[in-house]
């Protein structure tokens, strides 16, 4: 059985980190509010005229490196992300083209917060069909171009950043031992777009318009939604949730992470956590936390890791991985 493998991993932040203090300048907040509600206290933010092709292509070559892996080598580019350069081309193909990638194909993947986790799943099958050997997968946001900087129930949640891992195919024995992705749930649920999306669009208003949310409801479906995909990657696998090393959330809110590891039985000590320095990086941020965990040392050959993430749309789900 053909396992994908993540041979690499890479990721970037854009150079500008701005405090929770500095944004109470702006909007009627604190830096006790944020703390206490998000555990956010900074992000990091791009500069005038730096895009969302800029960070993705700057993580994607650390990613290659970390692979020792050439850019014509790739089969595929793969660009979670919900801010793209622009309307059309794809982010992926601006990615392809700064890489010197003179073949294959490369597109971008539209699944908000959760566009890794999905990017996940159409690498892995890719790969699993044998359309693709080795894939490059790229979760790249520039959410502070979607926000309004006037309203503080959103702009203090969201950061920009870009994480990258290529995948490759390896043979298995199609057990749970095998190295590689052994799973991957993915859920969308479009009744409740209404809690959060962006007032803007090309076929509707013309403008890329702000983001806009329900925060309270949002909360309430993350922590049973994230839940749910977490159990059901389990399952997939017949591995109890206790034998999990790792779990890479999305980055959202400290105590959306909190409350899905108490509802689970989840040591917090297990639990990778990066949105304090970064804040919701939409996309990027479950690569963004993975490199981090894999840098550090955490995560460790053989360790069973498990990524998941909910966006809007709503989308949601979960990946296992025996690294
Ligand atoms: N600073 C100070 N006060 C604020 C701020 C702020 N930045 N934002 C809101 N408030 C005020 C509100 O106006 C309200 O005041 P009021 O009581 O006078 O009306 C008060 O704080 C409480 O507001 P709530 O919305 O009830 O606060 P809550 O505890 O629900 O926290 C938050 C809000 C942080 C948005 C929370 O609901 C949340 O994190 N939701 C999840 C949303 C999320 O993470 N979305 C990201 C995309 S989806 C995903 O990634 C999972």
């Amino acid at each position: 059985m053909i396992r994908s493998q993540i041979i690499g991993c890479g990721a970037y932040l854009p150079e500008t980190v701005v405090t929770n203090a500095e944004l109470a300048t702006r909007v009627d907040t604190s830096d006790e509010w944020i703390r206490e509600r998000t555990g956010i206290h900074q992000r990091h933010i791009v500069k005038d005229g730096e895009k969302t092709s800029d960070l993705a292509v700057e993580a994607s070559r650390r990613a290659l490196r970390d692979a020792g892996v050439d850019a014509n080598e790739l089969d595929l580019i793969i660009c979670a992300t919900t801010t793209p350069d622009q309307t059309f081309p794809a982010t992926a193909t601006a990615i392809q083209a700064r890489l010197g990638m003179t073949h294959g194909a490369a597109f971008d993947v539209q699944a908000v917060c959760s566009g890794f986790i999905f990017g996940m799943a159409v690498a892995d099958n890719f790969i699993k069909t044998g359309m693709a050997k080795t894939v490059l997968l790229v979760g790249a946001e520039t959410m502070s171009r979607l926000m309004d900087w006037n309203d503080r129930t959103t702009c203090v949640l969201f950061g920009d950043g870009a994480g990258a891992v290529v995948l490759q195919a390896h043979e298995g024995e199609g057990t749970n031992a095998d190295r590689g992705v052994l799973n991957t749930k993915i859920y969308s649920d479009g009744r409740l777009s209404h809690l959060l999306y962006v007032d803007g669009g090309p076929s509707s208003t013309q403008t890329t318009g702000h983001l806009r949310m329900e925060g309270k409801e949002v909360f309430r479906h993350a922590v049973t939604n994230i839940s749910a995909s977490i159990v059901a990657s389990a399952e997939a696998a017949g591995i109890p949730i206790s034998e999990i090393d790792w779990f890479v959330p999305h980055q959202a809110n400290q105590r959306i992470l909190d409350g899905t590891a108490r509802k689970l039985h989840i040591d917090p000590a297990k639990v990778v956590t990066t949105v304090a320095q970064h804040g919701n990086t939409s996309a990027a941020s479950v690569p963004l936390a993975l490199c981090t965990a894999v840098a550090d040392g955490r995560i460790k050959r053989g360790d069973l890791v498990l990524l998941e993430a909910m966006g809007g749309g709503f989308t949601w789900g979960a990946s296992l991985i025996r690294w």
